[in-house]
């Protein structure tokens, strides 16, 4: 019998342990081993729930108690989560998650500690919610140089766009639904300014290029200033606007990462990853591309790849599982906006202006064209440009969008 501790009982903590109990005859069959939650560890009061009788504040409880092997830690953010995760690795407890700021800006000194006590520390959920990513990358694409990673990496933001392209809804009555479905984060600044897929992304460039990114270092544009005529300018250009974080290798060997809105063709798969799904590619040098679509949120597909993560840290107790990733030296994470790519953009400013900054241009859109158009507003694409280089050109232009073309 193999006890854990959950620390957090919100929409992820609730779900596993929802997640051990339906399925505890095929969790212990999995695991070779039964499987039993001893302790929830919350300041919250859980009268008139089944898992009352599990409840401490005292997280010293859990560190302390020799029978707890594996602690799930599914309170989110990086203060008390951080000293909870520390202090469990410490007392040589393995140590599985679903935050994805935690591992984002502190895992590499987590899995130090973990290689050091000879424990393991998982964390599937932090990226796609129940895709299972992390573990390809660092099990069954281990055969490649992995040169490009990219994808839908927020299931909010994803179900916003979604549903501004098929029902023309407002904003903020959609977020509402997102949160009321549980896919939103307890703030949602995080998700709709795109800091949540910034997480991803990182965890995902450390992984695939070894090296640490820092969430705080990279280039981050959410989705609050996508409007209704940026979606129906892409559906003219043959594409659909859909947040991306991406990551990739440069020829010179240096990496660069960033997250934003982009146009991608409608006839990519990604185009079609709709809703509150993650899609995700990867590119291997002998493997080619790859993609892996699923639930990116929500309380049950995150709480699969927690309990997933539980299961393989019994089957490892005392064989650590090697995930890791070094420290980056200055310069490794070259910034997105000094590398070259194609521009959608929408603008008030007239032909002339545009003529001399660009030359001539395919228009997408001219005054009068769409009902819900800006006065005076044109829109086009450009040839590749770094985004220092369109700044420079667009310094006298009023800019009113200005999004990436895949
Ligand atoms: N708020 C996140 C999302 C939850 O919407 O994708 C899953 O990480």
């Amino acid at each position: 019998m193999v006890n854990i501790a959950i620390l957090g009982f919100g929409t992820v903590g609730s779900g596993v342990a929802e997640v051990m109990e339906e399925n505890a005859q095929s969790i212990s069959h999995n695991a070779a081993e039964d499987i039993r939650v001893k302790y929830i560890v919350d300041i919250r009061d859980l009268s008139g729930s089944p898992f009352a009788d599990k409840l401490t504040r005292d997280f010293s409880v859990v560190e302390n108690d020799p029978e707890v092997q594996v602690v799930v830690e599914t309170i989110g953010g990086a203060t008390v989560a951080y000293e909870y995760t520390k202090r469990a690795l410490l007392a040589g407890k393995s140590v599985v998650t679903s935050n994805k700021e935690l591992v984002a800006t502190r895992g590499h000194e987590l899995l130090e500690i973990a290689k050091r006590k000879n424990v393991n520390y998982l964390f599937e959920a932090s990226v796609g919610g129940g895709i299972p990513i992390i573990r390809p990358i660092t099990q069954c694409l281990t055969a490649n140089e992995l040169d490009e990673i990219y994808g839908i990496l927020n299931g909010t933001t994803n179900y916003i766009l979604t549903r501004m392209i098929t029902d023309g809804a407002p904003f903020a009555e959609i977020l509402k639904d997102a949160q009321r479905l549980g896919y939103a984060e307890a703030d949602p600044t995080a998700d709709i300014e795109g800091l949540d897929a910034a997480r991803k992304i990182c965890i995902l460039a450390d992984l695939c290029f070894g090296k640490s990114v820092d969430p705080e270092s990279i280039s981050v544009e959410g989705i609050s200033g996508v409007t209704l005529e940026d979606i129906e300018y892409a559906r003219r250009l043959g594409c659909k606007l859909k947040l991306l974080g991406r990551a990739y290798r440069l020829p010179d060997g240096h990496i660069t990462a960033y997250v934003a809105p982009h146009l991608i063709s409608k006839t990519s798969l990604l185009s079609n990853v709709d809703g509150v799904m993650n899609g995700i590619v990867v590119h291997g040098n002998a493997l080619g591309e790859c993609m892996f679509y699923g639930a990116g949120a929500g309380k049950r597909p995150t709480a699969s790849a927690v309990v997933a993560d539980v299961i393989d840290a019994v089957k490892h107790m005392k064989a650590r599982k090697y995930i890791g990733w070094e420290e980056s030296e200055p310069g490794w994470v070259v910034n997105a906006e000094d590398v070259k790519t194609r521009w959608y953009i929408r603008t008030g400013s007239g032909l002339e202006k545009i003529g001399r900054a660009f030359g001539d241009v395919r228009l997408i859109s001219y005054p009068g064209d769409y009902p819900g158009a800006g006065p005076g507003e044109y829109a086009f694409a450009t040839p590749e440009l770094t985004g220092r280089e369109l700044s420079a050109k667009t310094s006298t232009m009023e800019i009113r969008s200005r999004f990436r073309i895949l």
